[in-house]
């Protein structure tokens, strides 16, 4: 049976990717897309489905119940996957008030609409940062969530809101905890394709700290086919943690970043670290191996490919990087400007 998936902050960058994805999906009946188009939702990520009978966008606020509720009773979605949030660590750290408010109220909202008409699945993207930082092992899905900046602690509050409305209403909710995503679409204010572009333009790529903080970097597509495999194939109040099985320095992804547009070292500046900079993540991802999902990207090329779509999308960033974008980039990074 075909499926209608409501999908929200589906023109951010893992959304817009998951609504990619879905499109070239026989099986999938309809994607209703509801975004509040923030500063990172780029409806010129899925501009290609504006004719699209199968693709329906609302521009709106997950906040909102009134078009919450109409979604629910017009679309009559089997499934739901909340990619909407306020996603960048940095500007939580500078103004938390949209993070508490989209992350955790708006997944209330969502999760309260669903328990009201009923759904097949409600998929809660949450992030591996809920677990704080790691220094050596990896977390598995039943450790303690210790979220360490305000964007890790509304997720928290999202996932584990997400589960108490499994556990007490039976909404059929299933939670992920994926890491850093790489690939097209990614807003460049996020490592990757801040310093690609960065590079690009021979502007200075500012490092935290001392640029040894470790990330696992999973490609976008890896993780678009894993929210796939857990909606067919997960079970309902679980968590899966979603890794790539890469963990790198910053300084490492920089070098290679660099040494692939062959730009010299001397662009890096390392610049006064992040506050409550988290050291290392680090996911156990055996239960959903066990399942049978694994990663096909291998890093080494997957980083390439990235790195030539930015290189080959000018027309896609370009744009972004001007008027509210500046104004952050010159107060956030003063030294470099
Ligand atoms: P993003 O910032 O690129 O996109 C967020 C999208 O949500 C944008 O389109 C924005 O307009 C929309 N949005 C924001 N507030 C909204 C609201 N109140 N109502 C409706 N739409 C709203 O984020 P992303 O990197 O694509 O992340 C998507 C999800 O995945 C987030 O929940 C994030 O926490 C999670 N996640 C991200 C990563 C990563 O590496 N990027 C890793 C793990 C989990
Ligand atoms: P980011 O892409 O913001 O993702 P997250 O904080 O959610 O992991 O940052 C990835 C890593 O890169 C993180 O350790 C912070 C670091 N970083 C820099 O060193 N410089 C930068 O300008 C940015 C944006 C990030």
């Amino acid at each position: 049976m075909k499926k209608t998936y409501f999908i929200t902050g589906g023109c951010g960058f893992i959304g817009s990717n998951f609504v990619h994805y879905l499109m070239e999906q026989e099986l999938v009946e309809r994607v209703v897309n509801l975004d509040k188009l923030t500063y990172a939702g780029n409806p010129a990520n899925l501009k290609q489905y504006d004719n699209d009978r199968r693709y329906h966008f609302i521009h709106g606020d997950i906040c909102d119940k009134k078009i919450v509720e109409q979604i629910f009773d017009q679309y009559k979605p089997d499934y739901l996957v909340n990619f909407a949030a306020e996603s960048h660590v940095d500007r939580s750290i500078g103004k938390p008030e949209d993070f508490i408010q989209t992350d955790i109220f708006g997944a209330f909202t969502l999760l309260e609409a669903a328990r009201k008409h009923g759904l097949e699945r409600f998929i809660q993207i949450s992030t591996d940062e809920v677990y704080g930082s790691i220094v050596s092992g990896s977390f598995r899905e039943t450790d303690p969530l210790m979220p360490r900046n305000p964007y890790s602690a509304s997720k928290a509050g999202a996932d584990r809101l997400a589960y108490s409305y499994y556990a007490t209403y039976k909404v059929p909710v299933i939670i992920t905890r994926a890491s850093n995503n790489y690939g097209p679409y990614q807003y460049p204010e996020k490592l990757i394709p801040l310093f690609v572009t960065n590079a690009m333009e021979d502007k200075p790529l500012p490092l935290y700290g001392d640029g040894k903080n470790v990330r696992d970097w999973l490609y976008v597509e890896d993780h678009c086919r894993a929210i796939q495999f857990v909606i067919e194939k997960g079970a309902v109040g679980e968590v899966y943690n979603i890794g790539g099985g890469n963990e790198l320095m910053n300084v490492e992804i920089t070098r290679t970043i660099l040494e692939h547009l062959g730009k010299p070292e001397s662009l890096i500046r390392y610049v006064d670290d992040r506050l409550g900079h988290d050291r290392r993540y680090s996911l156990n991802c055996e239960k959903l191996n066990k399942l049978g999902w694994r990663p096909v990207h291998v890093f080494e090329q997957a980083i390439k490919d990235t790195i030539d779509w930015y290189r080959e999308h000018e027309d896609w960033w370009r744009p972004l990087k001007t008027g509210e974008y500046l104004e952050y980039y010159k107060t956030h990074y003063k030294t470099l400007s």
